[in-house]
């Protein structure tokens, strides 16, 4: 349903775009994950027809850009990174006003307004000025007002940036509700979090080009293998523990220590056979243990691997990817 390919686009003697490559399947979500300047704005521009690459082509739902610009526009919605909405109509006219310039007759373009309303759970203020709206209310709105026409493909430029946490939950709602329909979504966006919930398949694209792709556990599994952190009652045991641990890891693999928190950590490809050996052994030199726990790699440390710099939003999407051992996260051991 979204194709593009090979696409590059220059800003006088600046890149934007530099050999894009990417692909959706009908019904799935593709996370297009980048730092700022990356280059997602200007691919959503491509792909929506209002700009045109130098080389390359883009296709949706099988139209390309450059010779059918207006089936692509039949085939699709776009919520753009600023919430487009007239502040002076209501939610409902705002819906309303959206489907009658589709080309819908009255009666259609209210009953479209008032089931979108509803499902965006916007019935309650649809008579109030969107310009009174919340920034999630107003991305609801904008959102809804994507899919009047009910399009075969969604793009959403960074739908979530400068939402509250309530604001993110509900857009990620709509999200999921619209690719449970059917619909095809490229989200763009810096948080790694919202990729990780949402994507099937997900681009990550430094300066105009694709530097790593796959699923979110793909992309987790190339930044290395899982890891045991162990965090000590007693700091003079630190180093005793960090033996245990390169013990049991077997030879060459190296723990490392910081005193700080207590903590040694070391890479376990095991992954928690190893945890389990690890803890009876500590056990047994009666080396007490505060807290155990076999943690993934999670989507922040691909993007320090790839990027070099941390994601914009970092400390945000901190990943929640540490597992204490009584809810362990896998139920089986990786092969
Ligand atoms: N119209 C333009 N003229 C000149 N430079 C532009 C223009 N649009 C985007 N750029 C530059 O192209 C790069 C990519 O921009 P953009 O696609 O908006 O990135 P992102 O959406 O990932 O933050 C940035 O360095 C930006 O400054
Ligand atoms: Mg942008």
């Amino acid at each position: 349903m979204i194709r593009v390919e090979n696409v590059s686009k220059s800003f006088g003697t600046f890149k934007a775009l530099d050999g894009l490559c990417l692909h959706a399947g009908e019904g799935t979500v593709l996370g297009l994950l980048g730092p700022n300047g990356s280059g997602k704005t200007t691919t959503v521009k491509v792909l929506t027809t209002l700009l045109s690459p130098d080389s390359g082509d883009a296709r949706i739902a099988g139209h390309s850009v450059l010779s059918h610009p207006d089936q692509v526009r039949r085939n699709l919605g776009l919520s753009g990174q600023y919430a487009a909405v007239d502040e002076k109509l209501t939610a409902y006219e705002n819906l309303r006003m959206v489907g009658r310039l589709y080309g819908m007759n009255r009666r259609t373009a209210a009953a479209r307004a008032h089931e979108l309303l509803s499902s965006f759970r916007l019935t309650d203020v649809a008579g109030k000025r969107s310009g009174t709206f919340s920034g999630g209310m107003r991305r609801r709105l904008d959102l809804a007002g994507a899919i009047v026409a009910r399009p075969k493909v969604v793009v959403l430029d960074e739908p979530t940036t400068g939402l509250d946490p309530r604001g993110r939950l509900d857009t990620w709602d709509v999200v999921s509700s619209l690719v449970a329909d059917g619909t095809t979504v490229l989200l763009t966006t810096q948080y790694l979090e919202e990729a990780d919930r949402l994507a099937d398949h997900i681009a990550v694209i430094n300066h105009g080009r694709v530097i790593a792709e796959g699923t979110a556990t793909e992309l987790k599994q190339s930044a290395g293998s899982e890891r045991i952190d162990v965090v000590l009652r007693n700091p003079a045991d630190l180093a005793a523990a960090a033996g245990v641990l390169e013990r049991a890891a077997g030879p060459g693999i190296k723990a490392e220590q910081d005193p700080q928190n207590l903590r040694v950590s070391i890479a376990a490809p095991e992954g928690h056979r190893l945890l389990v050996r690890v803890l009876s052994e500590l056990e047994d030199r009666a080396l007490p243990v505060d807290e155990a726990a076999l943690r993934r790699p999670t989507l922040d440390d691909v993007f320090l691997q790839l990027t070099g710099h941390a994601a914009a939003a970092a400390a945000e999407a901190q990943a929640s990817d540490g597992q204490a051992i009584e809810a362990p996260a896998k139920a089986g051991v990786p092969a």
